[in-house]
């Protein structure tokens, strides 16, 4: 039997919704157009945690958007549940599916604060460039730990409040419609991590700068946020690239903005 679904009207106070339904376009969340070796390196990165994790396995992908990062890895997992709260954003990954949604295959249009499944179904759940879109996301954490298997794993990427790209992304949305964000403080991670019973086992760091340009109106925030410290910081050494080396060192991690957390549901 499922989880009764609430926070419906929950759902219709978040700006995100309609931006990822009516604003945003598959465009916007393609693979396609990734150019820079900066942001290959760390595509190739969340594909790594899915193959480790996700071969063979029972997989959630949280905030699933049209699918990137759940299609090409598909064919290696036992079964998939793809949540998303965006209409168009399924609709995208069924057209991208081409063909019949196989019978291993399910997609959920829901909230990842609500999700409307059982608890303890699924051997790995990731949410990748998402949680951070999310207000009350300890809600979010809470529902991936709920629905893993004890002994399973999460990678779940949350986004820091006290990072320059705070101000950037905050600046875009009022400017620019880009999703609003609800980035939250570094020290609430783990906390919330811990709540939700998810034992850390690695943590990797990114982004103490931004990297993704700054609107007009922050030009003087483009040295330290302008698109050409990709070229620098996307430098790989032993495999790792200089920006995460940087983003992890103490105390500049807790102003870095990107941190993925790998953890074990106990
Ligand atoms: C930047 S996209 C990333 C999509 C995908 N994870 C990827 O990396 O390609 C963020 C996605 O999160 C979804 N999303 C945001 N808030 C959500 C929520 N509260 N519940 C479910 N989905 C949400 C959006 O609809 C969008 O598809």
């Amino acid at each position: 039997m499922g989880k009764k679904v609430e926070g419906s009207s929950y759902m219709s106070q978040n700006p995100n919704r309609h931006i990822y339904t009516k604003i945003y376009t598959e465009n916007n969340v393609t693979l396609d157009k990734i150019i820079s070796s900066y942001d290959r390196w760390l595509i190739n990165f969340y594909f790594s945690l899915i193959d480790k994790y996700g071969t063979g396995k029972d997989v959630l992908d949280l905030c699933c958007g049209s699918g990137s990062l759940l299609l090409p890895k598909f064919h290696l997992m036992k079964s998939a549940i793809a949540v998303d709260f965006s209409s168009m954003m399924l609709n995208a990954l069924k057209r991208n599916l081409i063909g019949v949604i196989p019978d291993n295959l399910k997609l959920i249009l829901g909230d990842a604060n609500y999700l409307a499944l059982e608890e303890g179904i699924v051997d790995f759940v990731y949410s990748i460039t998402s949680l951070y879109h999310i207000p009350n996301v300890d809600k979010a954490i809470r529902e991936a730990g709920r629905v893993l298997r004890p002994g399973g794993i999460a990678a779940l990427e949350l986004g820091n409040l006290y990072s320059i790209n705070t101000i950037v992304c905050d600046r875009y949305f009022k400017e620019q419609s880009w999703a609003k964000s609800y980035h939250i403080p570094y020290h609430d991670m783990r906390r919330f991590l811990s709540q939700a019973g998810l034992k850390v086992l690695e943590q990797r760091s990114f982004q103490l700068t931004p990297n993704y340009g700054v609107p007009r109106s922050l030009f003087y925030l483009q040295p330290v946020a302008g698109r050409y410290l990709k070229r620098i910081l996307g430098v790989t050494i032993h495999g790792r690239m200089l920006d995460e080396y940087i983003s992890s060192l103490w105390p500049l991690k807790f102003f870095s903005f990107r941190h993925m957390f790998i953890c074990q549901k106990q």
